[in-house]
């Protein structure tokens, strides 16, 4: 049987199939479950920033936030009910309840004084921290390049605030993904995941109202975050992690051919409920076999590192052909 053992952010993994943040990772018995049905790691659903500055008092906080005063209250009464000490018991009981890593989370939007908590959050007992950096920029006069900024400013500040491994989430809509991924490097950030999935917009065309679109993915969105993971991992020295429609052992086994060290799955738990991680884990497994590889390090990077894939000499050729076939 092939070895699945990997490493990620300098923790030692057991498999590289990680349950991603998601509320089923928001207790105890969650990520107990996750535990038990035999994921590598798991990443706690996510705190966030708001919810900390609510419990800090003052001000409205996060410049740039991409809140308004609604949402702004409804996470003010969430911090009441779960508040940031209530997060630090949520990584205490998941660190005493599992003997796999545990990764915290905290979705932000600025460094604006929340940050102080990164180092409670390693002092909970969290194994790692993942940021997930939800920037919305709506305005027409913000910049990509004063975007980009922003977000390393961001990194930067936590990366001082904590000794933590960092990875940080990002969504797939930057202009130049390539720099910010190298920016990201050299603000210190030990991995990268690719990608987030934002809230999915539905229109009830009738009563002109928005709906939320598909709550979960499936493996019909594999190919975006495969497709950066292919162009960047074999030319950035960054722990890269694939969240985003990795729904098979096939889906993880085409992540970590494309590079990935460690695959994501939150959907999945939810349509093939939690039990579906021991059966993806084994579909891996069996895959690895199937193929030939001894272990997953073997297979990692197989398809970005191969001759046959040169995105910047038959991306356009593939492009065009796509198009034109009849
Ligand atoms: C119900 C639900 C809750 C989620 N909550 C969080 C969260 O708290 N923090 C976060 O970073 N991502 C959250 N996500 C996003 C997932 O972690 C993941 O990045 C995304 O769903 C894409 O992966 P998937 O295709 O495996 O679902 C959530 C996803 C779902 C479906």
């Amino acid at each position: 049987m092939a070895d699945l053992r990997t490493e990620y952010l300098g923790l030692k993994l057991k498999n590289p199939v990680l349950a991603s943040s998601s509320g089923i990772t928001g207790t105890v018995g969650g990520v107990k479950q996750c535990a038990e049905a035999g994921v590598g790691a798991v990443v706690l659903q996510s705190l966030f920033e708001e919810q900390i500055n609510a419990e800090l008092g003052g001000g409205q906080g996060s410049s740039g936030s991409a809140f308004p005063d609604e949402a702004r209250a409804y996470l003010q009464n969430l911090a009441r009910s779960h508040g940031p000490d209530d997060y630090l018991s949520l990584i205490a009981g998941a660190r005493d309840a599992v003997d796999v890593p545990v990764i915290a989370s905290i979705n932000c939007t600025s460094a604006d004084r929340w940050t102080d908590y990164a180092a409670r959050i390693e002092a909970a007992g969290a194994d790692a921290l993942e940021l997930n950096i939800a920037l919305m920029p709506l305005s027409f006069d913000e910049r990509a390049e004063d975007i980009e900024a922003h977000l390393l400013s961001i990194v930067r500040a936590v990366r001082e605030s904590t000794r933590l491994p960092i990875a940080v989430k990002v969504g797939p809509y930057f202009t130049a993904l390539p720099r910010v991924v190298t920016g990201l490097r050299e603000a210190g950030v030990n991995g990268v995941v690719l990608f987030n999935r934002f809230y999915q917009l539905d229109i009830d065309p009738v009563a002109l109202k928005p709906v939320p679109g598909n709550r979960f993915s499936t493996s019909d969105e594999l190919p975006l975050p495969l497709r950066w993971m292919s162009i960047l991992s074999p030319r950035i020295a960054c722990d890269f992690s694939l969240s985003t429609g990795v729904h098979t052992g096939l889906d993880a086994a085409k992540a970590i051919v494309a590079g990935a060290r460690v695959v994501q799955i939150a959907s999945a738990l939810y349509v093939r409920k939690v039990r579906g991680a021991t059966e993806i884990i084994s579909e891996l497994s069996d895959w690895l076999d199937t193929n030939g590889y001894a272990d997953v390090a073997a297979a990692r990077g197989r398809f970005a590192e191969s001759e046959h894939y040169r995105p910047e000499e038959l991306e356009r050729l593939q492009y065009v052909k796509a198009l034109t076939a009849r």
